[in-house]
């Protein structure tokens, strides 16, 4: 089969398609066979260079040439409206980034998460809970996705949950794609910032024992954090912690009722749930095309093109993940896949910090669910979901379901 979009050495217009459930356009298989460092015409911005390849994408992303900060406040080639700022954790030039990493990273330690999960579990139990209480059809973003992790890293954060209306908000602009104008995602990031403010001064008069008083204290005593690093780090962990695993967290329990020989599956062998929540993690692209630019600070070869200092490069991590040099029928879910070295969360130095936490989460609603309601199932045919649109991450807008 020939792609329609692939035509040798030509400059291609992306994203491909305009997929946003689960699928992908089929240009991006297409392409890992025979062309897989393309180029692209970006939504915003010029050209760019489009990686599809897992063994690309692992190197790129671990290369320091390939630079965020570099991409940075500049009309770089990007999918989103509005470019990466040096005020955010990714645009941040290296140093700096590394010194914020070492904090945020420590709240995220499996250890630390290991110790959160009892919490973690009794908040899905209560969600659930309300959920059957309610009676199906419900919906379970609404009901579980969305709540289970906002809450959690509200909790860690020491934001308080009934807050989440605002701040929903803010995470619908900051994670727009082009719903959006540049303009209005600034005016909403300005906003953002001033609404944290208030808690920040807050904590800083009347400490507790949560992370945003870790990282006050981090900033006045050993002078690490400045103000706008401060606002910058929370404002990111609250967004990052919350939206990418509502988004997959609904889209793994569509992949399982979808074919609901997999949710019985799990129902049966609960100990498949950790490697299942890796494949779903493998299956469920979480951009809704590809995530933040890097420009090249000086020329670096990449599957056998040379990327010249100044241009861009994006990467498809969902077709990383479906790549048949690396996963065995690619194309299938395999709830028990032994060999799973997808990149998901990423690699080299902007690596999720979140990555485990957003597991613990996701296992935990896994179990829960399968453990409680055998007979979960869709409500509604699966071609009628409704997904969000024009946003960079992938999610459903609804998933009803019953039981
Ligand atoms: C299933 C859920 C999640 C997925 C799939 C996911 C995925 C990713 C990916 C792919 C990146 C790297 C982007 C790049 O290199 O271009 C990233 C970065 C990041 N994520 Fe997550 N994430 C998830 C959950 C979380 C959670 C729970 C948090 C916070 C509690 C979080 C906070 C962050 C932050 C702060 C960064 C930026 C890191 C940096 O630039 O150094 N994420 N995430």
């Amino acid at each position: 089969m020939t792609c329609p979009h692939a035509v040798a050495g030509s400059v291609r217009t992306y994203p491909f398609g305009d997929r946003v459930d689960l699928g992908l356009d089929p240009a991006y298989a297409e392409l890992r066979a025979t062309e897989p460092v393309v180029r692209v015409a970006m939504p915003y911005g010029g050209e760019a260079w489009l990686l599809t390849r897992h063994a690309d994408i692992k190197k790129a992303t671990t290369d320091p040439r390939l630079s965020m900060h570099a991409a940075a406040d500049r009309d770089v080639p990007r999918a989103a409206a509005r470019a990466l700022d040096s005020v955010g954790l990714m645009g941040m030039p290296a140093a700096d980034h590394a010194r914020l990493r070492r904090l945020v990273s420590r709240a995220f330690t499996a250890r630390r998460v290991a110790a959160l999960r009892p919490r973690i579990a009794e908040i899905t139990h209560s969600l659930v809970d309300d959920l059957v209480a309610g009676g199906g059809p419900a919906d379970l973003v609404e009901k579980l996705a969305l709540p289970l992790p906002t809450a959690v890293i509200c909790e860690m954060l020491g934001i308080p949950h009934a807050d989440r209306h605002i701040f929903r908000t803010f995470t619908e602009a900051l994670m727009s794609a082009s719903r959006y104008t540049e303009e209005q995602v600034g005016k909403a990031a300005e906003e953002y910032a001033d609404y944290l403010r208030g808690y920040v001064a807050q904590r800083r008069a009347r400490p507790e024992d949560d992370l945003l008083s870790a990282l006050i204290e981090a900033h006045d005593e050993g002078e690490q954090l400045s103000e706008n690093e401060l606002l910058m780090l929370t404002g990111g962990m609250l967004i990052g912690g919350h939206e990418t695993t509502a988004g997959q967290l609904a889209s793994h329990v569509l992949v399982l009722l979808e074919d609901r020989t997999r949710y019985e599956r799990l129902c049966a062998h609960p100990e498949l749930v950790p490697r299942a929540v890796e494949e779903l993690l493998r299956v469920v692209p979480l951009w809704s095309s590809v995530g933040p630019s890097r420009v090249a600070t000086e020329d670096v070869k990449i599957g056998g093109v040379t990327v010249r200092a100044g241009e861009a490069v994006v990467y498809s991590l969902a077709s990383a993940n479906r790549d048949e040099d690396v996963f065995t029928d690619a194309t299938d879910v395999l709830l028990d896949r032994e060999t799973n070295p997808h990149i998901a969360f990423g690699q080299g130095p902007h690596y999720c910090p979140g990555a485990p936490l957003a597991r613990a989460e996701l296992q935990t609603a896994l179990e829960a669910l399968t453990g409680r309601l055998p007979g979960l199932r869709l409500a509604v045919p699966a071609d009628e979901l409704t997904w969000h649109r024009e946003m960079l991450v992938r999610s459903l807008v609804t998933l009803p379901v019953t039981w």
